[in-house]
């Protein structure tokens, strides 16, 4: 069944990573503007820890999966009824006890952090210049959300008029593979900080991660029945999870289609919980004549092709304005950036960009095989072996407004290149789709800049830097549009574990 697949797939892609580290390459083998972008082992300084970490990890046995299988509704009421039990002892604790089991939390996950970078090359594809920062990601969450709990808490009881903070007893999080660990503990981090009880389906792909990220929130002291992992086979079982009476929030990060379906099954079960997400992107990167184009040409890759461009802030278009776009060197950079990305299994050390996570289909396979009309290949991507899931990286022009390739999102390794005459045209296009979830501004005007960080429509505007890769705290992650379900607090920002509960007057929940 799905499971065991699940499982065999796991175990055969750990036993297929060499257990001895692929040396550094030699710098000529790097082109000149890939050494801008590409975080190869010999020029992040925190790489050989992790190599030292990551081998350690391989020679050790294979995680084994142990997160029970919920297949029936019965299933689920029963872990959703030990959450309930447990939630009161949890909310019962001072927030300065929270804020300790989660920086003690940090502390556990930092100590994994071999484990961890493993789990997400065998099972999401992730490679280690990717997972390491990921890693950092999820510990960022784990100090930032204890002070917000602390914080919340001081609040609360500054209230004079007898109002305070009652946390939701039960939150369902339902994280997306492709970061498969910050997503998922951060959601269940800034729970776990408002005083809730947590239950964790993860993403089908990586179960391991969130396996191996819950040991060290246990192992920090939260309370098994007050953080329980959960897979789901059955459809049905899913379902009966996310529209439970007694979940009061599910937190998702995932597809539009995926929150489409999530609020269906709310529609019929209006006793169900509220649903929080984070959703799809089709995000772009402006350059305008006044950017330093060769910043602009690493940033729009790296944006790009970073995890295989499967990330839900990633460039898959970049807006080129004026005589930008007519720029043969600045086409010229951005085609040999592409080329010297380096393809291959995250087990192989040098690799810069992995595999897509599954053979793709639909959307994206048409995104890699097929043109629209006025478009053409700078670089034409190519399936390099026969998984199906090892793609090179795609560039083309000719983008029109309006197109397939405009409006929607394809989560994959290609970028489109756009063009237009200013840069009010160039905004018409970048908030032209449904979506709102990051965007860029490559400009070194500062009136461009005001101008721009007006008018876009985003969750995240960046200006003169890459367009993913949010920083907790310092870039609170979050969109606009159908890029967001429900209030819209941003992750890793100020308001995100005050959302998971509500305010009442008198202590009567409202
Ligand atoms: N937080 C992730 C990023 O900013 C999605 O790229």
């Amino acid at each position: 069944d799905a499971m065991a697949d699940q499982e065999r797939r796991f175990r055969e892609s750990v036993a297929a990573m060499p257990t001895t580290p692929v040396g550094p390459r030699r710098s000529s083998e790097r082109a000149r503007i890939g050494d801008r972008f590409a975080n190869t082992p010999d020029s992040d300084p925190s790489l050989p820890a992790t190599r030292v970490w990551a081998r350690e990890a391989l020679a050790a046995d294979p995680h084994r999966l142990s997160s029970p299988v919920l297949s029936t509704p019965d299933d689920v009421d029963e872990v959703v009824a030990r959450a309930v039990s447990a939630a009161p002892g949890w909310a019962g604790r001072s927030a300065y006890d929270r804020a300790q089991v989660l920086r003690d939390a940090a502390r556990e996950l930092d100590a994994r952090r071999g484990e961890l970078v493993t789990i997400m090359a065998a099972e999401g594809g992730k490679t280690v210049a990717e997972a390491d920062p990921e890693i950092s990601e999820a510990i960022d969450f784990a100090r930032y959300y204890a002070e917000r709990g602390l914080e919340l808490e001081a609040g609360a009881s500054a209230h004079t008029d007898g109002s305070r903070f009652t946390p939701d007893r039960v939150v369902l999080v339902t994280p997306p593979w492709n970061f498969p660990v910050a997503i998922p503990i951060g959601g269940v981090l800034a729970a776990l900080a408002a005083g809730s009880a947590v239950v964790i389906k993860p993403a089908h792909p990586t179960p391991g991660c969130v396996e191996v990220a819950a040991e060290a929130l246990w192992e920090a002291g939260v309370p098994r029945e007050v953080l329980q992992v959960v897979r789901t086979d059955e459809r049905e079982a899913g379902r009966a999870l996310v529209s439970h009476r007694d979940v009061d929030t599910v937190v998702l990060t995932g597809a539009s289609e995926t929150a489409r379906m999530f609020a269906g099954w709310r529609t019929e079960h209006p006793a169900g919980p509220r649903v929080y997400g984070e959703t799809s992107g089709k995000n772009a990167l402006v350059v305008t004549p006044a950017a330093d184009l060769d910043l602009a040409a690493a940033d729009l890759v790296r944006s790009a092709f970073g995890h295989a461009g499967q990330k839900c802030s990633a460039a898959s278009l970049g807006i080129l304005v004026g005589s930008v776009a007519r720029s043969e060197r600045f086409r010229r950079q951005l085609v040999d950036a592409v080329r010297s990305l380096r393809v291959g299994w995250p087990h192989d050390l040098g690799t810069t960009m992995g595999p897509i996570i599954e053979v793709p289909e639909d959307k994206l396979r048409r995104a890699l095989t097929t043109l629209e009309p006025g478009e053409s290949w700078l670089v034409e991507p190519e399936q390099l072996d026969d998984s199906g899931r090892l793609w090179s990286p795609g560039l083309k022009e000719g983008v029109r407004p309006g197109s397939f390739f405009h409006l929607t999102e394809v989560f994959g390794p290609v970028l489109g290149l756009m063009t237009a005459r200013t840069l009010e045209e160039a905004v018409e296009l970048q908030n032209a789709t449904a979506f709102g979830l990051t965007g860029g501004l490559h400009s070194l005007d500062p009136d461009e800049i005001a101008w721009w960080t007006e008018h876009v429509d985003v969750g995240n505007a960046y200006v003169n830097r890459h367009i993913t890769g949010a920083i907790v705290q310092r870039q609170s992650f979050g969109g606009w549009k159908d890029s967001v379900v429900g209030p819209g607090a941003k992750a890793g920002g100020p308001n995100y574990v005050a959302l998971l509960g509500s305010w009442s007057e008198d202590g009567l929940p409202q």
